[in-house]
């Protein structure tokens, strides 16, 4: 059984759902603070099961004990944290304390339970600003520019570390690019609380009528068009990264560590206008100052993704905007109602 923390929000149910469509049981585990307990009944939709859930939270050791005592756990794949960018940065101690005591309290249950196997959710944002792009694994790291990415940082040490001490461990790092799309049923898909903070969800929001109008943060950059470039990937594309890496570990033993994209930029506006085409719908925006800590491009080398670990992302602009648009609509509200 893989025990996936966090497994209520956006990536952790598409990761669920691949899992599952792979012969594994799962067992979540979310203290449900940002996400909501019906999208483990969009994946039973999906899947036909319900993964065992338990709500705890993952710094509550007493809690998380009991959740191994009661499930015999091969492995994990730790999502649980907290991602918001511009709140870290406004509540440190917060970020701090939720995302390495989650960190910390797992490797210690997972060490009292005999569990050998991780799989943790990093971020392209543990890459220092210098860097040539692509980006690749030994690419430099650090100089985070906000409390989220150094918890990324600081938990990337931290299972380095564990490694060293135990030849046994296996623990894959994956580094994700952005994160859009949603599982092609329209069931489940990302559900922000409150104004989007990502550039997908925000895009998407316009597109419903929710909000007027996109804030393009900057035209000046030194990109084709201006506008920042990223790497976005399918988050299903993403999900199915996540069973070649419980895979990975179950084979090998030490820390490795993956970026996971699909080695492609593209523009703000190249966004706009592929989300304009998927939905039919108008995305109105407005070019406003550059937001303070943003690169002008980042985006993946994925040279030893597909070599070691198998993985080659699948889904093009087109699909991610589709995807997305088929959860929005029919889901304007996200998962309540
Ligand atoms: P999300 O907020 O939808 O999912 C995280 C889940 O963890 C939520 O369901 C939340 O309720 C839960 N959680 C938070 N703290 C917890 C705790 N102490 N105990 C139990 N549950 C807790 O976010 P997501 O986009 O699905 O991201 C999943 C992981 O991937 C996070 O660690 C995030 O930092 C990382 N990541 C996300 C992105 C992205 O752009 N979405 C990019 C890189 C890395
Ligand atoms: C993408 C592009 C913005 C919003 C963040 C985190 C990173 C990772 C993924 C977790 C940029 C532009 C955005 C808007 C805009 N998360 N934009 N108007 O900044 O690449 O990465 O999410 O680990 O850590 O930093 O993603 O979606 O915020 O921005 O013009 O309203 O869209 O300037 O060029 P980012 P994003």
């Amino acid at each position: 059984m893989i025990l996936v923390t966090g497994g209520a929000g956006f990536i952790g149910t598409h990761a669920c759902v691949e899992l599952m469509q792979a012969g594994y049981e799962v067992v979540v585990v979310d203290n449900l603070v940002n996400s909501h307990e019906k999208s483990l009944d969009r994946v039973a939709m999906i899947t036909g099961k319900r993964p065992l859930f338990f709500k705890v939270d993952v710094c509550d050791e007493k809690a998380l004990n009991q959740v191994f005592d009661q499930c015999d756990i091969e492995g994990v794949i730790h999502f649980a944290g907290l991602k918001a960018v511009g709140e870290s940065v406004q509540k440190p101690l917060e970020y701090y304390q939720n995302n390495l005591d989650a960190d910390f309290v797992l490797c210690k249950v997972m060490k009292a339970h005999g569990v050998k196997n991780l799989v943790f959710s990093s971020s392209a944002t543990v890459y220092s600003g210098d860097n040539e792009m692509p980006l690749n694994e030994s690419s430099k790291t650090g100089n985070c520019t906000n409390p989220y990415g150094w918890t990324k940082y600081m938990g990337e040490q931290i299972f380095k570390g564990l490694c060293v001490a135990d030849p046994e461990l296996s623990i894959v790092l994956l580094r994700y690019f952005n994160p859009v799309g949603a599982h092609e049923s329209g069931l489940i898909g990302e559900d922000p609380q409150g104004i989007p903070n990502n550039l997908m969800p925000y895009v998407s929001q316009v597109a419903i009528g929710k909000r007027d109008h996109l804030t393009v943060f900057g035209d000046d950059y030194d990109t084709p068009d201006g506008t920042g470039v990223r790497d976005y990937i399918h988050v299903v594309d993403l999900a199915k990264a996540h069973v070649l890496a419980v895979r990975y570990a179950a084979e090998h033993k030490g820390c490795e560590i993956f970026n996971i994209g699909t080695g492609n930029g593209s523009s703000v506006l190249d966004m706009v206008h592929a989300f304009e085409k998927a939905s039919g719908k108008k995305v109105p925006y407005v070019v406003g100052p550059r937001r303070a800590g943003d690169l002008a491009t980042v985006y993946a080398g994925t040279e030893k993704a597909r070599k070691e670990l198998g993985f080659v992302a699948q889904y093009d602009l087109e699909r991610m905007c589709a995807d997305s648009w088929r959860w929005q609509s029919m889901n304007p509200n996200g998962f309540e109602n």
